[in-house]
């Protein structure tokens, strides 16, 4: 009796064991392997009304995961680009008094078509469409 009280309490010291292995190593492995989320496909956005948008200002904009900026640079006129810095990824803005779109992270300065004009961005913003429909502006990915 003695001798299987010491293998039941074996028995359960090693189903602990593995157990304690599991839960370190499953933690492990699934950050190794994170599961494919699909970005969601944004291809259209709504960005409100036009008459609601001062012009010579700007807006970030959600684009599924993508952050774009949007500058209404004129009467009726927008510009619509990536506003993720093509250096290191960082939110770019728009500079009132220059009429630029600039990366405080490198301080590097792109113009309002998007081109990449001094410091370390190596190329220009990605372009979108801007359409008024009505008073509604929406910005639509190219290509
Ligand atoms: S991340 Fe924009 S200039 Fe470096």
């Amino acid at each position: 009796m003695k001798l299987d009280r010491r293998k039941f309490l074996n028995m359960l010291l090693g189903i602990g064991g593995i157990g304690g292995i599991v839960s370190i190593i499953y933690p492990i492995v699934s950050f190794l392997n994170p599961p494919k989320s699909a970005e969601p496909k944004v291809n259209s956005l709504k960005a409100g009304l036009n008459s609601d948008f001062p012009e010579n200002t700007s807006k970030i904009l959600k684009f599924g995961r993508k952050p774009v900026i949007l500058i209404k640079t004129g009467k009726d006129q927008y510009k619509a680009l990536s506003a993720s810095c093509t250096h290191l990824d960082c939110i770019v803005q728009y500079k009132q008094d220059t009429k630029q779109i600039w990366c405080a992270c490198h301080n590097g300065l792109y113009d309002l078509n998007g081109r990449n004009v001094s410091g370390p961005p190596p190329k220009p913003l990605e372009e979108y469409d801007v359409k008024l429909i009505k008073e509604e502006i929406v910005v639509t990915k190219l290509g």
